[in-house]
Protein backbone atom coordinates (compact mmCIF):
# COMPACT_ATOMS: atom_id res chain seq x y z
CA UNK A 1 0.00 0.00 0.00
CA UNK A 2 1.29 3.61 -0.99
CA UNK A 3 2.31 5.61 2.10
CA UNK A 4 0.13 7.95 3.27
CA UNK A 5 0.29 11.37 2.43
CA UNK A 6 1.86 13.63 5.52
CA UNK A 7 2.60 17.29 6.46
CA UNK A 8 6.12 16.38 6.09
CA UNK A 9 5.94 15.29 2.05
CA UNK A 10 5.52 19.33 1.43
CA UNK A 11 8.88 20.69 0.07
CA UNK A 12 10.39 23.55 1.28
CA UNK A 13 8.19 26.61 0.56
CA UNK A 14 11.56 29.28 0.62
CA UNK A 15 10.87 31.95 -1.29
CA UNK A 16 7.26 31.28 -2.18
CA UNK A 17 4.66 34.01 -1.27
CA UNK A 18 1.24 32.21 -0.85
CA UNK A 19 -2.10 34.09 0.10
CA UNK A 20 -4.71 32.17 1.94
CA UNK A 21 -8.39 33.27 2.57
CA UNK A 22 -10.13 32.52 5.51
CA UNK A 23 -6.71 31.85 6.99
CA UNK A 24 -7.23 32.79 10.53
CA UNK A 25 -9.23 29.78 11.60
CA UNK A 26 -9.68 26.07 10.49
CA UNK A 27 -8.39 24.38 7.39
CA UNK A 28 -7.11 27.98 6.22
CA UNK A 29 -5.15 27.92 9.20
CA UNK A 30 -3.53 24.96 8.79
CA UNK A 31 -2.51 25.24 5.33
CA UNK A 32 -1.16 28.88 6.88
CA UNK A 33 0.52 27.25 9.22
CA UNK A 34 1.85 24.50 7.41
CA UNK A 35 3.16 26.76 4.35
CA UNK A 36 4.91 29.16 6.91
CA UNK A 37 6.55 26.33 8.40
CA UNK A 38 8.03 25.32 5.10
CA UNK A 39 9.28 28.78 4.47
CA UNK A 40 6.88 30.54 1.92
CA UNK A 41 5.82 34.15 3.29
CA UNK A 42 2.47 33.72 4.17
CA UNK A 43 -0.46 36.45 3.55
CA UNK A 44 -3.26 35.92 5.63
CA UNK A 45 -6.76 36.82 3.97
CA UNK A 46 -9.29 37.31 6.71
CA UNK A 47 -12.11 40.01 7.86
CA UNK A 48 -11.20 40.23 11.36
CA UNK A 49 -7.90 41.79 12.52
CA UNK A 50 -8.08 40.27 16.26
CA UNK A 51 -8.66 36.69 14.61
CA UNK A 52 -6.12 37.52 12.03
CA UNK A 53 -3.23 38.74 15.15
CA UNK A 54 -4.30 35.81 17.05
CA UNK A 55 -3.48 32.79 14.19
CA UNK A 56 -0.11 34.67 13.41
CA UNK A 57 0.71 34.21 16.75
CA UNK A 58 -0.45 30.45 17.32
CA UNK A 59 2.03 30.39 14.20
CA UNK A 60 4.71 31.81 15.12
CA UNK A 61 4.70 29.64 18.44
CA UNK A 62 5.28 26.60 16.15
CA UNK A 63 7.24 28.80 13.65
CA UNK A 64 8.88 31.47 15.34
CA UNK A 65 10.72 33.35 12.12
CA UNK A 66 6.98 32.78 10.57
CA UNK A 67 6.99 35.66 7.27
CA UNK A 68 3.62 36.27 7.58
CA UNK A 69 1.16 39.23 6.99
CA UNK A 70 -2.60 40.13 7.29
CA UNK A 71 -4.24 41.40 4.61
CA UNK A 72 -8.11 42.61 4.97
CA UNK A 73 -10.09 40.83 3.04
CA UNK A 74 -13.93 40.56 3.39
CA UNK A 75 -15.36 38.49 0.58
CA UNK A 76 -19.13 39.87 1.46
CA UNK A 77 -17.84 43.20 -0.38
CA UNK A 78 -16.63 43.52 -3.71
CA UNK A 79 -14.69 47.05 -2.31
CA UNK A 80 -13.03 44.83 -0.10
CA UNK A 81 -12.13 42.36 -2.85
CA UNK A 82 -10.43 45.10 -4.46
CA UNK A 83 -8.81 46.37 -2.11
CA UNK A 84 -6.88 43.49 -0.63
CA UNK A 85 -6.04 42.40 -4.50
CA UNK A 86 -3.97 46.09 -4.71
CA UNK A 87 -2.37 45.18 -1.44
CA UNK A 88 -1.72 41.40 -2.67
CA UNK A 89 -0.54 43.16 -6.17
CA UNK A 90 1.56 45.40 -4.57
CA UNK A 91 4.02 42.55 -3.36
CA UNK A 92 5.23 42.14 -7.18
CA UNK A 93 5.38 38.43 -6.44
CA UNK A 94 2.52 35.46 -6.15
CA UNK A 95 3.29 32.07 -6.33
CA UNK A 96 -0.19 30.48 -4.84
CA UNK A 97 -3.39 31.79 -4.33
CA UNK A 98 -5.84 29.49 -2.29
CA UNK A 99 -9.84 30.63 -2.25
CA UNK A 100 -10.32 29.02 1.15
CA UNK A 101 -12.68 30.78 3.18
CA UNK A 102 -16.42 29.42 3.45
CA UNK A 103 -19.52 30.17 4.80
CA UNK A 104 -22.26 26.89 5.11
CA UNK A 105 -25.61 26.92 6.25
CA UNK A 106 -26.50 30.47 7.35
CA UNK A 107 -29.94 32.03 7.66
CA UNK A 108 -30.57 33.73 4.60
CA UNK A 109 -28.52 36.82 3.83
CA UNK A 110 -27.30 39.03 1.07
CA UNK A 111 -23.46 40.29 0.81
CA UNK A 112 -22.68 43.92 0.71
CA UNK A 113 -23.50 43.67 -2.67
CA UNK A 114 -26.38 42.03 -2.90
CA UNK A 115 -25.99 38.77 -3.32
CA UNK A 116 -26.63 35.44 -1.67
CA UNK A 117 -24.14 34.82 0.88
CA UNK A 118 -22.94 31.50 0.20
CA UNK A 119 -23.10 31.90 -3.26
CA UNK A 120 -21.17 35.53 -2.66
CA UNK A 121 -18.37 34.44 -0.05
CA UNK A 122 -17.54 31.06 -1.52
CA UNK A 123 -17.69 31.56 -5.54
CA UNK A 124 -18.39 35.16 -6.45
CA UNK A 125 -16.22 37.16 -3.88
CA UNK A 126 -13.31 34.39 -4.88
CA UNK A 127 -14.18 34.76 -8.45
CA UNK A 128 -13.39 38.22 -8.61
CA UNK A 129 -10.24 37.90 -6.24
CA UNK A 130 -8.49 35.40 -8.34
CA UNK A 131 -9.48 37.49 -11.54
CA UNK A 132 -7.73 40.44 -10.06
CA UNK A 133 -4.86 38.31 -9.32
CA UNK A 134 -4.12 36.92 -12.38
CA UNK A 135 -1.89 39.65 -13.77
CA UNK A 136 0.66 38.97 -10.94
CA UNK A 137 -0.14 34.93 -11.02
CA UNK A 138 0.55 34.70 -14.51
CA UNK A 139 4.09 36.62 -13.95
CA UNK A 140 5.22 33.29 -11.93
CA UNK A 141 6.42 30.30 -13.12
CA UNK A 142 4.26 27.45 -11.84
CA UNK A 143 2.30 29.34 -10.06
CA UNK A 144 -1.63 27.72 -8.94
CA UNK A 145 -4.51 28.90 -7.58
CA UNK A 146 -6.39 26.15 -5.52
CA UNK A 147 -9.83 26.46 -4.61
CA UNK A 148 -11.57 24.76 -1.55
CA UNK A 149 -14.73 22.78 -2.60
CA UNK A 150 -16.48 20.20 -1.00
CA UNK A 151 -18.27 16.74 -0.77
CA UNK A 152 -21.38 18.65 -1.30
CA UNK A 153 -20.75 19.83 -4.58
CA UNK A 154 -22.10 15.98 -5.45
CA UNK A 155 -25.88 16.84 -6.19
CA UNK A 156 -25.42 20.55 -6.51
CA UNK A 157 -27.51 22.19 -9.02
CA UNK A 158 -26.64 26.22 -9.78
CA UNK A 159 -29.67 27.93 -9.77
CA UNK A 160 -29.46 30.02 -13.19
CA UNK A 161 -33.10 31.49 -13.04
CA UNK A 162 -32.30 32.66 -9.57
CA UNK A 163 -28.96 32.93 -8.42
CA UNK A 164 -29.61 35.35 -5.39
CA UNK A 165 -32.57 33.20 -3.87
CA UNK A 166 -34.85 36.28 -4.25
CA UNK A 167 -37.57 33.18 -4.90
CA UNK A 168 -36.81 30.21 -2.89
CA UNK A 169 -33.98 29.74 -0.25
CA UNK A 170 -32.48 26.08 0.96
CA UNK A 171 -29.58 26.58 3.23
CA UNK A 172 -28.04 23.00 2.05
CA UNK A 173 -29.40 23.64 -1.59
CA UNK A 174 -27.25 27.13 -1.72
CA UNK A 175 -24.37 25.23 0.24
CA UNK A 176 -24.03 22.40 -2.75
CA UNK A 177 -24.61 24.93 -5.37
CA UNK A 178 -21.82 27.47 -4.20
CA UNK A 179 -19.12 24.38 -3.71
CA UNK A 180 -20.42 23.02 -7.03
CA UNK A 181 -19.60 26.56 -8.32
CA UNK A 182 -16.11 26.23 -6.67
CA UNK A 183 -15.71 23.02 -9.21
CA UNK A 184 -16.98 24.37 -12.65
CA UNK A 185 -14.61 27.73 -11.86
CA UNK A 186 -11.77 25.34 -11.39
CA UNK A 187 -12.22 23.33 -14.58
CA UNK A 188 -13.47 26.74 -16.47
CA UNK A 189 -10.04 28.55 -15.58
CA UNK A 190 -8.07 25.43 -16.19
CA UNK A 191 -9.49 25.15 -19.53
CA UNK A 192 -9.25 28.74 -20.31
CA UNK A 193 -5.26 29.16 -19.25
CA UNK A 194 -4.70 25.99 -21.21
CA UNK A 195 -5.92 27.49 -24.44
CA UNK A 196 -4.47 30.91 -23.60
CA UNK A 197 -0.57 28.39 -23.38
CA UNK A 198 -0.62 29.65 -19.77
CA UNK A 199 1.90 27.77 -17.28
CA UNK A 200 -0.42 28.58 -14.36
CA UNK A 201 -2.08 25.77 -13.28
CA UNK A 202 -6.10 25.94 -11.64
CA UNK A 203 -6.56 22.86 -9.00
CA UNK A 204 -9.38 21.93 -7.15
CA UNK A 205 -9.39 20.03 -3.86
CA UNK A 206 -11.86 19.68 -0.73
CA UNK A 207 -11.33 17.87 3.06
CA UNK A 208 -13.54 15.41 3.26
CA UNK A 209 -15.51 15.88 6.90
CA UNK A 210 -13.29 18.10 9.17
CA UNK A 211 -13.75 18.95 12.70
CA UNK A 212 -13.85 23.11 12.26
CA UNK A 213 -15.63 26.24 12.83
CA UNK A 214 -17.48 25.67 9.65
CA UNK A 215 -21.00 24.05 11.33
CA UNK A 216 -21.32 28.04 13.32
CA UNK A 217 -24.71 28.09 11.57
CA UNK A 218 -25.86 24.45 12.57
CA UNK A 219 -27.29 25.50 15.72
CA UNK A 220 -29.34 22.47 16.83
CA UNK A 221 -28.54 20.32 14.30
CA UNK A 222 -24.88 20.25 15.14
CA UNK A 223 -25.92 17.63 17.74
CA UNK A 224 -26.73 15.29 14.94
CA UNK A 225 -23.62 15.35 13.89
CA UNK A 226 -21.65 14.81 17.13
CA UNK A 227 -21.04 11.18 16.26
CA UNK A 228 -19.34 12.04 12.89
CA UNK A 229 -16.74 14.22 14.99
CA UNK A 230 -15.40 11.10 15.92
CA UNK A 231 -14.19 9.77 12.48
CA UNK A 232 -13.53 13.47 11.26
CA UNK A 233 -10.59 15.07 10.16
CA UNK A 234 -9.15 17.08 12.53
CA UNK A 235 -7.97 20.88 11.00
CA UNK A 236 -4.73 19.52 10.42
CA UNK A 237 -5.47 16.86 8.32
CA UNK A 238 -8.50 18.49 6.52
CA UNK A 239 -5.80 20.62 5.02
CA UNK A 240 -3.77 17.98 3.57
CA UNK A 241 -5.56 17.45 0.36
CA UNK A 242 -4.93 21.32 -0.07
CA UNK A 243 -1.47 21.47 1.75
CA UNK A 244 -0.76 18.61 -1.81
CA UNK A 245 -2.84 20.45 -4.20
CA UNK A 246 -1.02 23.47 -3.73
CA UNK A 247 2.32 22.02 -3.52
CA UNK A 248 2.60 18.57 -5.07
CA UNK A 249 5.29 18.67 -7.96
CA UNK A 250 3.22 15.89 -10.09
CA UNK A 251 -0.48 17.75 -9.82
CA UNK A 252 -1.56 18.93 -13.30
CA UNK A 253 -3.94 21.59 -14.30
CA UNK A 254 -7.50 20.55 -13.57
CA UNK A 255 -6.60 18.45 -11.01
CA UNK A 256 -8.76 17.91 -7.58
CA UNK A 257 -7.68 16.17 -4.29
CA UNK A 258 -8.88 15.09 -2.00
CA UNK A 259 -8.93 12.14 1.70
CA UNK A 260 -7.74 9.09 0.99
CA UNK A 261 -9.43 7.37 3.39
CA UNK A 262 -13.16 5.39 2.48
CA UNK A 263 -15.43 7.64 1.00
CA UNK A 264 -13.25 10.37 0.55
CA UNK A 265 -14.20 11.39 4.36
CA UNK A 266 -10.91 12.09 5.87
CA UNK A 267 -7.19 10.80 6.38
CA UNK A 268 -4.43 11.96 3.86
CA UNK A 269 -5.03 13.09 0.67
CA UNK A 270 -5.13 11.63 -2.61
CA UNK A 271 -6.05 12.55 -6.83
CA UNK A 272 -9.63 11.74 -6.67
CA UNK A 273 -12.85 11.81 -9.15
CA UNK A 274 -14.71 14.69 -9.98
CA UNK A 275 -18.85 14.53 -10.29
CA UNK A 276 -18.88 13.54 -14.11
CA UNK A 277 -22.15 16.01 -13.87
CA UNK A 278 -19.54 18.94 -13.63
CA UNK A 279 -17.62 17.93 -16.15
CA UNK A 280 -19.55 20.62 -19.17
CA UNK A 281 -17.94 23.19 -20.73
CA UNK A 282 -21.36 24.67 -21.14
CA UNK A 283 -21.87 24.85 -17.72
CA UNK A 284 -18.36 26.76 -16.90
CA UNK A 285 -19.41 29.11 -19.18
CA UNK A 286 -22.67 29.67 -18.11
CA UNK A 287 -21.36 30.44 -14.83
CA UNK A 288 -18.31 32.19 -16.17
CA UNK A 289 -20.84 34.88 -17.62
CA UNK A 290 -23.27 35.52 -14.78
CA UNK A 291 -19.78 35.88 -12.26
CA UNK A 292 -18.00 38.27 -14.85
CA UNK A 293 -21.39 39.86 -15.48
CA UNK A 294 -22.03 40.17 -11.34
CA UNK A 295 -18.82 40.78 -10.00
CA UNK A 296 -17.63 43.07 -13.05
CA UNK A 297 -14.50 41.30 -13.47
CA UNK A 298 -13.26 40.50 -16.65
CA UNK A 299 -10.06 38.31 -16.72
CA UNK A 300 -7.23 38.80 -19.43
CA UNK A 301 -5.44 35.69 -20.27
N1 LIG B 1 -14.85 21.47 7.62
C1 LIG B 1 -15.37 20.65 6.70
O1 LIG B 1 -15.79 19.52 7.02
C2 LIG B 1 -15.44 21.08 5.27
C3 LIG B 1 -15.97 20.15 4.36
C4 LIG B 1 -16.04 20.51 3.02
C5 LIG B 1 -15.56 21.74 2.60
N2 LIG B 1 -15.06 22.63 3.51
C6 LIG B 1 -14.57 23.92 3.00
O2 LIG B 1 -13.33 24.24 3.60
C7 LIG B 1 -13.16 25.66 3.60
C8 LIG B 1 -12.68 26.09 4.99
O3 LIG B 1 -13.68 25.79 5.92
P1 LIG B 1 -13.38 25.38 7.44
O4 LIG B 1 -13.95 24.05 7.63
O5 LIG B 1 -11.98 25.65 7.77
O6 LIG B 1 -14.37 26.41 8.16
P2 LIG B 1 -14.14 27.51 9.30
O7 LIG B 1 -13.35 26.92 10.41
O8 LIG B 1 -15.49 28.06 9.60
O9 LIG B 1 -13.25 28.62 8.57
C9 LIG B 1 -13.82 29.41 7.55
C10 LIG B 1 -12.93 30.60 7.27
O10 LIG B 1 -13.55 31.41 6.27
C11 LIG B 1 -13.59 32.75 6.73
N3 LIG B 1 -14.68 33.53 6.19
C12 LIG B 1 -16.01 33.30 6.27
N4 LIG B 1 -16.69 34.31 5.71
C13 LIG B 1 -15.77 35.21 5.27
C14 LIG B 1 -15.83 36.46 4.62
N5 LIG B 1 -17.01 37.05 4.36
N6 LIG B 1 -14.68 37.09 4.31
C15 LIG B 1 -13.49 36.55 4.60
N7 LIG B 1 -13.36 35.37 5.23
C16 LIG B 1 -14.49 34.71 5.56
C17 LIG B 1 -13.73 32.61 8.25
O11 LIG B 1 -13.41 33.84 8.88
P3 LIG B 1 -14.07 34.23 10.32
O12 LIG B 1 -13.36 33.40 11.33
O13 LIG B 1 -13.82 35.70 10.43
O14 LIG B 1 -15.53 33.89 10.22
C18 LIG B 1 -12.73 31.50 8.50
O15 LIG B 1 -11.43 32.02 8.50
C19 LIG B 1 -14.52 26.24 3.22
O16 LIG B 1 -14.47 26.64 1.87
C20 LIG B 1 -15.48 25.06 3.38
O17 LIG B 1 -16.58 25.16 2.51
C21 LIG B 1 -14.98 22.32 4.85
Amino acid sequence: MAAQYQESQVPPQDGKTVFITGANTGIGFDTARVLAEKGARVLLGCRDGPRAKAAMAAIRQRAPKANLKWIELDLTSLASVQSASEQVLAEGHLDLLINNAGVMVPPKTLTQDGFELQFGVNHLGHFALTGQLLPLLKQQPGARVVTVSSLAHRGGKIDFDDLQADHRYSRMKRYQMSKLANILFTLALSEKLTQAQCDLKAIACHPGGSNTELGRHLGPLKFLFLPLELIMNSSAEGALPTLRAATDPDATTGDYYGPAGWGEFARSAKRVAIDPAARKPELWERLWQASEALTGVNFRF
